[in-house]
């Protein structure tokens, strides 16, 4: 299955009552494994999660820990990009040049990188002195 047809089924199992903003999204692992996740809100905003966030706690429960493409999509006028958490949480798991493709539910797409999400990451390189 490819990364847009995934993340296109996993977004229709979104619990986004709230925003009514439904999100997908799929990630292929190093190990060649396709993980996903959808957003899952919470009356109590905060507490919900990002589509990101649940293909890549999916990927880590499945004991894969690397990513080596991922896709986002959503029902946007322009492709969705992730949120600045998000960025910084597939970071912990890419490379720079990962690629990254957000799409839109009615075709357009848009891709990018890791790097180029998130210029200046905070990485464990930065604690080094600790
Ligand atoms: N959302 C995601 O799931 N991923 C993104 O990259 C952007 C935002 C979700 C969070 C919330 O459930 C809804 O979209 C509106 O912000």
């Amino acid at each position: 299955m490819t990364l847009l047809d995934a993340a296109t089924k996993v977004r229709e199992n979104a619990h986004a009552p709230y925003s009514r903003f439904k999100v997908g999204a799929a990630l292929r692992s190093a190990e060649g494994h396709v993980h996903v996740g959808c957003n899952v809100e919470n009356v109590a905003y905060p507490e919900g999660t990002c589509a990101e966030a649940g293909a890549i706690a999916a990927m880590v429960a499945a004991g894969d820990r690397r990513i080596a493409e991922i896709l986002v999509i959503a029902d946007s006028p322009d492709p969705v990009p992730p949120c600045g958490g998000c960025r910084q949480k597939i970071a912990e798991f890419a490379a720079g040049d990962v690629a990254v493709t957000l799409c839109t539910t009615d075709g357009k797409s848009l891709k990018t990188t890791v790097a180029a999400l998130l210029p200046g990451a905070f990485g464990a390189t930065h604690m080094d002195r600790a």
